[in-house]
């Protein structure tokens, strides 16, 4: 139990309230404010920036000294030397698997990779104009409907077996969002091709001409998906703790994870880089937009620069710019005219006194957009590459916050409208 203990003194009440403070294993430490309620008084922290509304043993983020680290492990080590579903059975498991426990993992996500026939039909009632995004928000809820007899949230096994549906479904599903919009028949996973692989073969196989799918392109691929595996108690994922903490089925909890996901403020960052560059257009036009970045009257800003949390520098940009590198000149599209645009950007940026002084650098969202766009990957659809990635961090939180006691997570407010009042006879 704590030793620390914080003060808390407010005007007319005679004696300060003392209050325990807990150290994590690495981090600030937490003010507990539990009791508070119980003499009338609420914390009042819009966007939770100083709130932790749960203790985890998933992720630690140092944005200041660019650290992220999954289960103890640094995200740099994990994306050279793991894969996405070693990455998984980490966030989920606590450890990376073994020989044994990896074969077995793989063998049960290749098992679950096939939708019900019926989801099709889901498909087929949306518009070919849909937004990906709008389709998997859909077809991630619906899923509960078929799984009504492994609900049960209590449940260690069903909340496994789920954990491992729900990964190796959605690039499943996510392929299918792009087919449909496309119009081309929809392809089944393959059993014998790894994840990121099995996603660009349903992706860009058609039934007539199954594509060869690179290794350079899998391992991107597999690389992007695992560097956004998680991110701790980001939007989305506090979205899905919270849905959680009603007892919701976890289909329905991820699918309250996209929605989130979706807003512009988190997942759709990338989709922005790449229509900035287009907008960009030429390498002349680049010094036109770097003054309008730096100009205060101008609310423009570069897309793909700058984080939240990272102010030196984000530890999967830098993964991501090797992928990259190797990405471009594996398709050969070094000299593309859009690429030229985003390497002169990202040089000019780096050396400008304006970005060093702010730490505005390069961020994941740069480089993915890049990568997604060499690929061959529409940009409509860079978000829900984002939600397939992030899923194992969604439902690793979601199980961690089932497995100890929790409560309904239900914030306070600080009420600002009328005091009772009466209508008017
Ligand atoms: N271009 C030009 N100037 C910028 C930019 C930018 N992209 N980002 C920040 N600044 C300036 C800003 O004008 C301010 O300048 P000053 O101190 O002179 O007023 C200073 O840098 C600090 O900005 P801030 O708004 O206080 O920084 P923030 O931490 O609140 O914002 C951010 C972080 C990511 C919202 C912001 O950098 C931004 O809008 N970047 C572009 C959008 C983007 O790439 N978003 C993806 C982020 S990664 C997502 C993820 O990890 O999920």
């Amino acid at each position: 139990m704590s030793e620390k203990k914080a003060q808390l003194t407010i005007d007319g009440v005679a004696d300060p309230i003392e209050l325990p403070v807990y150290e994590g294993s690495t981090g600030p430490d937490v003010v507990d404010v539990r009791s508070l309620v119980s003499k009338g008084i609420f914390t009042y922290d819009p966007g939770f920036m100083s709130t932790a509304a749960c203790d985890s043993e998933i992720t630690y983020i140092d944005g200041d000294k660019g650290i992220l680290l999954h289960r103890g492990y640094p995200i740099e080590q994990l994306a050279e030397r793991v894969s996405f579903l070693d990455t998984c059975y980490l966030l989920l498991d606590g450890e990376l698997p073994n020989s044994t426990e990896k074969a077995e993992f793989e063998n049960s996500i290749r098992y679950h990779t096939m939708v019900d026939e019926q989801i099709h039909q889901f498909f087929r009632g949306f518009p070919r104009t849909a937004h990906p995004m709008a389709m998997l928000v859909g077809v991630v809820g619906a899923l509960s409907a078929f799984y009504h007899d492994t609900l049960d949230n209590e449940n260690p096994e069903h909340r496994k077996l789920a954990a491992h549906r729900i990964i190796a479904k959605m690039p499943t599903l996510a392929a299918m969002c792009y087919k449909h919009g496309v119009g081309q028949p929809f392809m089944y996973p393959q059993n014998d091709m790894g994840f990121a692989e099995n996603f660009l073969h349903m992706m860009f196989g058609t039934p007539c001409d199954p594509p060869k799918v690179s290794k350079i392109l899998s391992r991107a691929m597999d690389t992007i998906f695992l560097l956004h595996a998680d991110h701790e108690q980001n939007a989305s994922t506090s979205t899905v703790r919270l849905a959680g903490s009603t007892g919701a089925n976890p289909y329905a909890c991820i699918a309250s994870g996209i929605a989130a996901l979706w807003g512009p403020a988190h997942g759709g960052a990338n989709e922005a880089v790449l229509a900035q560059l287009a907008e960009i257009g030429d390498e002349s036009n680049i010094e036109e937009y770097i003054l309008r970045a730096k100009d205060k009257d101008d609310p423009f800003r570069l897309m793909g620069f700058g984080h939240r949390v990272y102010k030196n520098f984000d530890p999967r940009a830098t993964v991501m710019r090797g992928i990259c590198d190797e990405v471009l000149d594996e398709l050969g599209l070094e000299n593309d005219p859009l690429f030229r645009i985003a390497r002169k950007l990202e040089k000019i940026a780096l050396e400008d006194e304006y970005f060093i002084e702010r730490k505005l650098y390069p961020n994941v969202d740069f480089y993915s957009g890049i990568i997604l766009k060499a690929i061959g990957i529409p940009t409509g659809l860079f978000t829900v590459i984002f939600a397939t990635g992030r899923t194992p961090g969604w439902i690793a939180h979601w199980d961690e916050m089932l497995s100890s006691p929790y409560k309904i997570g239900r914030p306070r407010q600080l009420y600002k409208g009328h005091a009772k009042r009466d209508i008017p006879s």
